[in-house]
């Protein structure tokens, strides 16, 4: 910007420019329990808006309940969770955070898409019900609006043409990608994925992940936890490997798969050996 300009700009703007973005993310010393097992060990992490992050490790090590947290199915025992720059379910007040009404739930949970490794989708609603399900009567959309909406983001998960079909007609693979339309139809800012497809055969997943891979590419903010190597390594922003229920080591994918620096890291890729070439390790 040429020099010049500073003296015309109005200090308010000027201001904005040193503010750094803020996370889309952010996680500060999260702890979560289960009666005496402790499986959240003070988590840090930032995902920025746009990013992707990949989240790999052992089963049990704490991946799925670390999402659950971020859009609090869970309730954490102590630290912060924000949510594009809002705490996750709670609000501060002096040194103490209080959980908010279920009502202010709802609407930051409205901002938070999250998909599992099973579909969930209600069997007694057709493929286009299951998708305006939650914008018509969590949000209030008019229904024809929600009913175009919900029509472009099937073309988008190539499921046009089943509109009218029930879940149970449909495979595993195409469930899923309902499943990400009703999680999208929601117009969330972050996507949650917990192990989208360890339940599925690999011809299968690779439908859905070529789907995720879309997002991604348009720019939705997303958590993956995967076992899917390949996809952590082309469309990760960021993996970190988790065990134990702490973040043991985390980089850029390529760095991190090929070359881990951590031995329990290097113990976890190796029994998938060569990893990096794209194999998959089963769900937990
Ligand atoms: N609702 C629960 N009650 C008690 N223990 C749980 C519950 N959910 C998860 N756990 C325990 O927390 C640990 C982490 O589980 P989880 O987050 O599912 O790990 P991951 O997704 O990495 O396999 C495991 O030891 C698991 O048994
Ligand atoms: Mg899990």
């Amino acid at each position: 910007m040429a020099a010049a300009a500073w003296g015309f700009m109005p200090v308010r703007n000027v201001a904005r420019l040193f503010v750094p973005a803020m996370p889309m993310v952010r996680a500060e010393d999260v702890h979560k329990r289960y009666g005496r097992l402790e499986v959240l060990k003070g988590l840090h992490l930032e995902v920025a808006a746009g990013e992707v992050l990949c989240i790999i490790g052992t089963c049990g090590s704490g991946k799925s309940t670390l999402l659950r947290c971020i859009n609090h199915l869970e309730r954490i025992d102590g630290g912060r969770l924000y949510v594009d720059g809002e705490l996750m379910g709670y609000r501060e007040g002096g040194d103490c955070i209080y959980e908010i009404r279920q009502r202010d739930l709802c609407r930051q949970r409205a901002g938070v898409g999250m998909v599992f490794e099973r579909s969930n989708l209600f069997p007694h609603l057709t493929v286009l019900e299951n998708v305006i399900e939650a914008p018509v009567h969590v949000k209030h959309e008019p229904k024809a609006a929600a009913i175009e909406h919900a029509r472009a983001l099937l073309k988008r998960v190539g499921l046009l043409d089943r509109l009218d079909a029930y879940p149970g007609r449909l495979s595993g693979g195409q469930q899923q990608r309902v499943a990400i339309a009703r999680a999208l139809a929601m117009r969330p800012k972050l996507m949650l994925f917990d192990e989208p497809t360890s339940a599925l055969d690999p011809e299968v997943a690779g439908e859905v992940l070529s789907v995720m891979r879309g997002l991604a590419h348009e720019g939705m903010t997303m958590i993956v936890a995967t076992h899917e190597m390949a996809f952590v390594r082309d469309v990760g922003d960021e993996v970190v490997f988790m065990d134990g229920g702490v973040i043991v080591e985390s980089g850029n994918p390529r760095d991190v798969l090929l070359h881990p620096q951590h031995e329990r890291t290097k113990a976890f890729l190796q029994v998938g050996a060569s990893l990096a070439d794209g194999s998959r390790s089963g769900p937990c």
